[in-house]
C-alpha cells in the first residue's frame, strides 16, 4: 500500500535509501572476508577483454553509468546498446566478450531476444563463452533469470509505479559492485582506493535521506513556476550525462512535457538554438573532472535567457549567481554522484506531473513491462 504517500512513485523515491542499504549489504557485506561478494563463477573472470551491455529505457541509462564505471575503474572497454537495435545488428562476437543484459522486470522482449541471440551464438563453444552472459535484474525468477547462467540481483523490492526509480538506483549499485569487483581482481585500483570508494558508498543512504528531507518541499514549490512549460533541457557531463538523460525520460513519461537530456558540451552543436526564456535548463554540476565545463555550458544557456536550475553540491557565490534555482545535494566524490543527483530529478518530474493532476503511477500509453517488440 501507499503508506500515506499520494502515489507509489513518491513512496518508491523515498524507499531509495533503504534500497541502497540492501544493495550494500548484499554486495559489500561488512562482515565478509572479501570486499565484494557477487557470487559469480570463476570462469566469468578469465581473460575478459571487453563488455557489451544491452538494455532499454531507464535500464539503458543505468548501463551508461555502468560503462563509465567499468571503463574508468576496471579499464575494460565497454559498449552499451539498445536491445531493440542490437537484435537486428549484433556486434561481432569475440572470445573474450562479456554480454550483460540489464532489465528491472526481466521480461522486456527486446532485451530477452538480444540475450537469447547471444546465448545461441555461444552454443558449442568453450565453457568460458557460456559463462560470459550476465543478467542484472530485480527479478531473478523472471524469464531473464532462467535464461542466463549468472545474475546480479538488484534488491530494489517490488516497484509499482510505471516510472522506474528505486530499481534504477539498485541497478547503479549493481554496477558499482561489478566494476569494483573487476577493478580489484585486475588490480586497476589500489586496495586503499577500493576501501575509500566502498566507504563513500556506505555514506550514500544518509545523503539520500538528507536530499529528501531538505529538498522535496522546495521542489514542490518550484514546480509552480512550470505550469505552462512545454520543453525542458537536462544537461550533464561524464558520469552525470546518463543522469541528464534519465531526468528527461522521467519528465517525459509522467508529465508529457517534451524534455531532452544532452551532454552539456554538445549543446553548442545545435540544440542551443532551442533555448529561450520559455525553455528551462537543468544542469547537473558536481565537483570533479567536468565541473568548470558544465558551469560554462550553463552560462551559455543563461545567456539565451533560459532559466537555470542547478543540481550541485557547490553552494558558493558563483553557483548562487549563475543558477536561478539551486537544488543542493550533499558532497560526494564524482564517481558516486549519480546516486545523489538523480534524486532531485525524480522529485522534479514527480511534482510537475502531480501538480498537473496526472496519473503519475499509470502514465498514458505505458506499461510496467514491455513484453512485445
Ligand atoms: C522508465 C521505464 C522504462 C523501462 C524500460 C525497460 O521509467 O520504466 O523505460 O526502464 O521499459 O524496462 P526493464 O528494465 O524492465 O527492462
Amino acid at each position: 500500500e501507499k503508506q500515506g504517500f499520494k502515489h507509489f512513485m513518491l513512496k518508491e523515491i523515498y524507499e531509495q535509501s533503504g534500497v541502497v542499504r540492501a544493495c550494500l549489504e548484499a554486495y559489500f557485506p561488512a562482515s565478509a572476508e572479501k570486499p565484494m561478494t557477487l557470487g559469480l563463477p570463476e570462469e566469468f573472470y578469465a581473460d575478459l577483454e571487453q563488455i557489451q551491455i544491452v538494455a532499454c529505457g531507464t535500464s539503458w541509462h543505468a548501463a551508461l553509468v555502468g560503462k563509465y564505471l567499468l571503463e574508468q575503474l576496471a579499464e575494460i572497454p565497454t559498449q552499451v546498446q539498445y536491445a531493440s537495435e542490437f537484435r537486428y545488428a549484433p556486434s561481432p562476437m569475440t572470445a573474450n566478450t562479456l554480454t550483460i543484459g540489464v532489465t528491472q522486470s526481466g521480461e522486456t522482449a527486446d532485451t530477452l531476444v538480444a540475450l537469447s541471440m547471444e546465448k545461441e551464438r555461444r552454443q558449442g563453444k568453450e565453457a568460458k563463452y557460456q559463462a560470459r552472459l550476465l543478467g542484472i535484474t530485480n527479478r531473478p525468477e523472471s524469464t531473464l533469470g532462467q535464461m542466463v547462467g549468472s545474475i546480479i540481483n538488484t534488491h530494489g523490492g517490488i516497484e509499482i509505479g510505471v516510472a522506474a526509480t528505486k530499481t534504477f538506483i539498485a541497478q547503479l549499485m549493481a554496477f558499482y559492485g561489478l566494476a569494483l569487483d573487476l577493478a580489484h581482481r585486475r588490480q586497476t585500483i589500489t586496495a586503499e582506493r577500493l576501501i575509500e570508494i566502498i566507504a563513500g558508498l556506505r555514506q550514500l543512504p544518509t545523503k539520500i535521506e538528507a536530499i529528501l528531507e531538505t529538498q522535496e518541499r522546495y521542489i514542490e514549490q518550484l514546480v509552480h513556476d512550470f505550469a505552462e512549460t512545454k520543453d525542458f533541457i537536462f544537461l550533464g557531463r561524464g558520469i552525470n550525462f546518463p543522469i541528464a538523460l534519465e531526468g528527461a525520460l522521467k519528465l517525459k513519461e509522467i508529465s508529457y512535457i517534451h524534455a531532452e537530456g544532452y551532454p552539456a558540451g554538445e549543446m553548442k552543436h545545435g540544440p542551443i538554438a532551442l533555448l529561450d526564456v520559455k525553455v528551462p535548463v537543468v544542469a547537473i554540476a558536481m565537483p570533479g573532472s567536468v565541473y568548470e565545463k558544465v558551469i560554462s555550458n550553463a552560462q551559455e544557456a543563461k545567456a539565451r535567457d533560459s532559466r537555470l536550475i542547478g543540481v550541485t553540491s557547490v553552494n558558493d557565490g558563483e553557483a548562487a549567481e549563475i543558477f536561478n534555482d539551486l537544488i543542493p545535494v550533499g558532497e560526494v566524490e564524482e564517481i558516486l554522484s549519480p546516486i545523489l543527483t538523480v534524486i532531485p530529478l525524480q522529485l522534479l518530474a514527480y511534482h510537475i506531473a502531480a501538480r498537473r493532476g496526472l496519473d503519475v503511477d499509470q502514465p498514458r500509453n505505458l506499461a510496467k513491462s514491455v513484453t512485445v517488440e
